[in-house]
């Protein structure tokens, strides 16, 4: 079978994760978080607040492991569970405009596609790290329906939410997102748009497997 990348970015809560991941078990593929890597090293900021951001990446030792889905490992710890909470939430946007952070998780990002097939999600995949992917969706849905969603998943982690702080944080993480300097979240000019508002899971899935099967078989 002909390998591929698949390189899938959006604003926040737009369903990348959850479909990235299918699709990636689906196709025999690779799933990789690039947002869990963004939220572990926002924790070890809030652990060690003084640190300047060139020394924090130094000095911290960060693994993914793809085990059925990913965890994530900060200095031996499994956080995956831990980097959703709101500490997090509400800190990784700043942490993810810091040029050292950005440089150091790219490099990274980059080392694990370069054998292809991964299903990657973020959202610079497909403008700074997988330029040259197979395949790049870019998924967006309306504030509201991302916001029902992400509450949908908070309650069921435990996490204390409510719907109007969700849409507030939501609008003021993809305004940074979208205006940072430094790689900035921005459709690929060779991107596929997927508005998933109403749509269910599987058929986002089934639309994306759709592509990738277009590439593969080609
Ligand atoms: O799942 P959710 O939409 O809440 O966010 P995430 O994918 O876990 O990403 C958390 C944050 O990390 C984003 O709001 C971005 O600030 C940052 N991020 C980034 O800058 N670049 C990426 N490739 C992935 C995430
Ligand atoms: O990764 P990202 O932040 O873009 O979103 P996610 O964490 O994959 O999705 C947020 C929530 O929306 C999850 O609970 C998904 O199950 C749900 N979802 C949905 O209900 N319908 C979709 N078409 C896509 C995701």
């Amino acid at each position: 079978m002909k390998k591929i990348n698949i390189a899938v970015d959006g604003p926040a809560a737009a369903g990348k994760s959850t479909i990235a991941r299918l699709v990636a078990s689906e196709l025999g593929m690779v799933y990789v978080d690039t947002g869990a890597m963004y939220r572990a090293i926002t924790l070890a900021h809030l652990a060690q607040p003084v640190l300047d951001f060139e020394t924090l990446v130094q000095k911290i030792n960060l693994k993914i492991v793809n085990d059925n889905g990913q965890k994530i490992y900060l200095n031996d710890e499994d956080v995956s569970e831990r980097i959703r909470e709101n500490d997090v939430t509400l800190n990784v946007s700043y942490v993810a405009s810091q040029k050292a952070v950005r440089e150091k998780l790219v490099g990274i990002q980059q080392e694990l596609t370069a054998a292809k097939g991964v299903v990657m999600d973020g959202r610079d995949i497909g403008t700074q790290v997988i330029p040259d992917a197979e395949l790049k969706v870019y998924m967006i849905a309306s504030v509201t329906e991302r916001a029902e969603r992400r509450l949908k998943d908070n309650q069921q982690r435990g996490i204390e939410a409510n719907f109007e702080d969700l849409v507030k944080d939501i609008e003021r993480r993809d305004h940074l997102d979208m205006t940072r300097e430094i790689s900035p979240l921005v459709k690929a000019n060779d991107a596929i748009e997927i508005d998933t508002t109403g749509m269910t899971i599987e058929a986002v899935k089934d639309k994306i497997i759709a592509l990738a099967r277009e590439i593969i078989d080609k």
